[in-house]
């Protein structure tokens, strides 16, 4: 694993736009992205759904995009999640929540109105009613909306969103990140019985007042709280390709049934290990990126991985 230092780097000069050209016109991106990425449009996403669904795992799809500042953008995105849920429904692959879809309320608003710090109370309330369309959406579709969580400034505005539209729409559900110091307890007060709850390790670079600076730490705050989530009235979703924090999984998991929780997993990473999830009998969500938007997921995925990382290095020692 990278060095958590020079992951942060990467993603912290990722946002640069030379740099942002220069990976996006690199002849060799287009096949890291297509190792990522469902492709450009919401056929390709239902497509890709479509086949994983054959193979007895179930899907969360993406569209991809975020930190808008462009009202007309954020409703644009709202449409594209209301028409994909209707084609899901169509075609059956929503019925019971087997293809569900993953919003960034940053996508659809809630940075609108920000000035520099957090989101403002009007980006709030423009996400809390975009977010609002897409669940009553996923609801007709008889399937569920998960609200990702991006960095630690939109933390608490995303939880209390998901909290605002879950006794209506209880469907809704949220993302915590295990790299957050705050995490544990979000976990403990947001434990209630039926409540979604992804787990993941978190893929933003944050100051070490917010989140643990260390790999371990992260990994030593992810058991802790999947010890609350795996012995909680909820339904978890542990969102890791780490094999470590899998068999943990699995061991906790003797103690409920195997259709109280989900193991979860991005498309492209560990495929093999997907199915073999998937075959065992338990339920194995694999989350399936779509749109043309896709430069800073990439930079994500690629700070995770050193093999990966090289790729990067070579765009931009061609910088001149
Ligand atoms: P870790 O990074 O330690 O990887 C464990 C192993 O997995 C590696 O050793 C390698 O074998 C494999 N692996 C991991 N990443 C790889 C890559 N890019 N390419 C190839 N192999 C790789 N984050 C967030 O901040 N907000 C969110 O809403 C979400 N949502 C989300 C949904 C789902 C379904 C998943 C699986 C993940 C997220 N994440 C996320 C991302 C998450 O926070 C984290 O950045 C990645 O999952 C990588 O962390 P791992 O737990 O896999 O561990």
């Amino acid at each position: 694993m990278i060095a958590g230092a020079a992951r942060r780097l990467l993603l912290g000069v990722a946002d640069s736009e030379r740099i942002r050209a220069r990976v996006v016109g690199t002849p060799a991106t287009r096949a890291v992205v297509d190792r990522y990425v469902a492709g450009d449009s919401a056929s390709d996403a239902v497509r890709v759904a479509r086949a994983l669904r054959a193979d007895g795992l179930l899907v969360s799809l993406d569209y991809l995009g975020e930190d808008t500042t462009d009202a007309e953008r954020a409703a644009a995105t709202v449409s594209e999640y209301v028409q994909l849920l209707g084609q899901l429904a169509a075609e059956g692959l929503s019925d019971g929540g087997a293809v569900e879809v993953s919003v960034k309320p940053t996508a659809v608003g809630l940075l609108l109105g920000a000035e520099g710090g957090g989101p403002s109370a009007l980006g709030e309330k423009i996400a809390t009613e975009h977010i609002e369309k897409i669940a009553i959406a996923a609801r007709d579709a008889g399937t569920t909306v998960t609200l990702d969580a991006e960095d630690h400034k939109t933390t608490e505005a995303g939880l209390r969103i998901a909290a605002a539209l879950r006794s209506r729409l209880p469907q809704v559900g949220s993302v915590v990140q295990a790299s957050l110091r705050r995490t544990e307890a979000d976990v403990r007060a947001l434990a209630a019985p039926g409540v979604r709850m992804r787990l993941c390790k978190g893929a933003y670079a944050e100051p070490v007042s917010e989140a643990f600076a260390a790999a371990h730490d992260v990994d030593k705050s992810f058991a802790r709280c999947l010890r609350i989530l795996m012995s909680g009235p909820g339904y978890p979703m542990i969102a890791t390709h780490d094999p470590r924090l899998i068999a943990i999984t699995r061991s906790l998991s003797l103690n409920r049934g195997p259709d109280s929780f989900e193991y979860q997993m991005l498309y492209g990473i560990r495929p093999d290990e997907q199915r073999r999830l998937a075959a065992s009998g338990a339920r194995m969500r694999v989350y399936v990126p779509y749109g043309s938007d896709w430069y800073r997921y990439l930079v994500r995925r690629l700070a995770e991985q050193p093999a990966n990382l090289a790729f990067f290095l070579r765009s931009l020692s061609s910088l001149s």
